[in-house]
């Protein structure tokens, strides 16, 4: 689908869409129309008693006295409450209707769409990227296509406010394809992205100018990485460290770090999974794929940055050579780990990577990404990620720069009630904790491989994968989290 900005203009064929504020009279284009039309518009607009509300809409078919195939009036809720995602649910909402009725050309009119909050320009960008959300299909194993909706060809916005528009769109575009990434990354199946797989889409980075760097498993048993390579020991699939690195900021500053669970298929190992959902567990490189997405977003805009993505990369497989519980292994730190329970795998793996991270780049932050339990997900649902850090300026600015994406953060209590869950009889700790506070007890664990970083983890379980439907994504696997780095790098690491 193309997306275009330009000056409002009635088109000659294919469908209008007309965003309107509520309450507003039609003037302008919409008065334009209606005269057009013999009044059809504000006819239909009383007999649908269409007012604006945000969400609402009324479509006339085939108007007389125009070759339009179409006009939807499409409510955007009261002026002065605009708001970013407003405008995107508004352009995905589009384009979901625009295919359903087979059209394959939408020009959308925003004519005096801004507030005191919100511009003409960044509006019009903000329906683009909803719409340019909402296209993403993963279909590629689908061999009859057929029943799918045709796809819009193209999406045109309209508004007086077309450069800037287009100048802020380009970053969005940048911030959506490095989304998209993210989405096939976690929607591929696990027999096709296994490890090295991953790695090698990773490498497909460096066109962008990411440096990328690939350690296998001598490579990782060289470092001590006994804790990451203990998960992936009972898989022929060999795991991978990735690390990639965009010097888009002053040479020699510290660079931002991100850290990512990417485990291409949890079976829970040893102590395995029940068979219900487990297919799901194809997902659980959602953390690695945000990192994997973000440093591509960041690459392609050409932040002015220094950051580092790390993801962890293996297979979690029961099998002859499989880890067991009880068994101990040692860490890169020197810590040693009893195993309780080998389905608690994602924390083995970030262990090794956030101390990795450390050592190597003493980054300013470090922010690990993982579907890492599923007590998240009792604990807070599908709406919000679950924050724990160990710093109240950079947990401030995450929930900050969640709220403005719509990719919303909480902030769960740490403490040493907690950690010492995980004090082990046999080694320096161990895997799991006792029934309760389970979100809790995992961070706990990877705060043990921090030494004095500023880190924050989200644990994602509830938002990577399996993803409610929105107006801007109906992928299972969501891209979560791109859009809320990008927006926390931009707003306070950048320049
Ligand atoms: N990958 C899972 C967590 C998960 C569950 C992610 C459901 C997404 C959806 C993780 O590796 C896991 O198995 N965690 C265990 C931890 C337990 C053994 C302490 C869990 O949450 O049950
Ligand atoms: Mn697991
Ligand atoms: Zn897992």
């Amino acid at each position: 689908m193309k997306i275009s900005f330009a000056d409002i203009s009635i088109g000659k064929t294919g469908a209008l869409a007309l965003v309107v504020t509520e309450g507003a009279t039609p003037t302008g284009v919409a008065a334009d129309l209606d005269r057009k039309t013999g009044g059809a518009i504000k006819r239909a607009m009383k007999a649908a008693n269409f007012t604006g509300k945000a969400g609402s809409s009324v479509e006339l078919i085939a108007p007389h006295g125009l070759t339009l195939s179409r006009i939807v009036l499409v409510g955007a809720g009261k002026s002065g409450e605009l708001t970013a995602t407003g405008m995107e649910n508004i352009g995905g909402e589009l384009v979901a209707r625009m295919e359903r009725a087979k059209e394959t050309s939408v020009s959308t009119i925003l004519d005096g769409i801004a507030n005191g909050k919100i511009t003409a320009g960044e509006a019009a960008a903000r329906v683009g990227f909803g719409a340019k959300l909402r296209s993403y299909r993963f279909d590629k194993y689908k061999s009859k296509k057929k029943d799918a909706a045709a796809p819009l060809k193209s999406f045109s916005i309209g508004t007086k406010a077309a450069t800037p528009a287009r100048k802020a769109y380009g970053t969005l575009e940048k911030i959506a394809d490095g989304m998209f990434l993210t989405r096939d990354l976690v929607n591929e199946p696990p027999n096709v992205l296994y490890p090295t797989e991953f790695a090698k889409r990773a490498r497909a980075l460096s066109k962008l100018g990411v440096k990328v760097e690939v350690l296998g498993e001598a490579a990782m048993e060289k470092l001590g990485m006994g804790s990451l390579l203990g998960v992936g020991q009972g898989s022929v699939r060999e795991s991978q460290l990735v690390i990639m690195r965009w010097n888009g900021g002053k040479a020699g500053d510290k660079p931002v770090a991100f850290v990512g669970k990417g485990v291409c298929f949890d079976t829970g190992g040893i102590s395995l999974k029940p068979p219900a959902g487990m297919e799901d567990m194809k997902g659980d490189m959602g953390g690695a794929a945000c990192v994997t997405g973000l440093m591509h977003a960041l690459a392609a805009r050409k932040a002015k940055v220094n950051a580092v993505g790390v993801i962890g990369v293996v297979e979690n497989m029961p099998d002859g050579n499989a880890q067991r519980p009880g068994d101990i292994v040692t860490s890169m730190s020197g810590q040693t780990i009893e195993i309780i329970n080998t389905d608690a795998e994602g924390r083995l793996v970030l262990a090794d990577a956030l101390y990795y991270t450390e050592k190597r780049f003493q980054p300013k932050f470090m922010i690990d990404l993982a579907t890492l339990t599923g007590a998240i997900m009792i604990a807070l649902g599908k709406e919000y990620a679950g924050l724990f850090s160990n710093d109240n300026k950079l947990s401030a600015q995450l929930a900050e720069a969640g709220e403005a994406e719509n990719e919303k953060v909480w902030r769960l209590p740490m403490g040493p009630a907690y950690d010492k869950a995980i004090n082990s009889q046999f080694a320096d700790m161990k895997n799991t904790g006792d029934r309760y506070g389970g979100s809790i007890t995992a961070a706990q664990f990877l705060l043990r491989f921090v030494k004095d970083t500023k880190w924050a983890h989200l644990d994602i379980a509830g938002t990577a994968m399996a993803s409610p439907k929105s107006s801007i994504n109906t992928s299972w696997g969501s891209g979560w989290g791109v859009r809320l780095l990008n927006r926390l790098v931009a707003d306070h690491y950048e320049g």
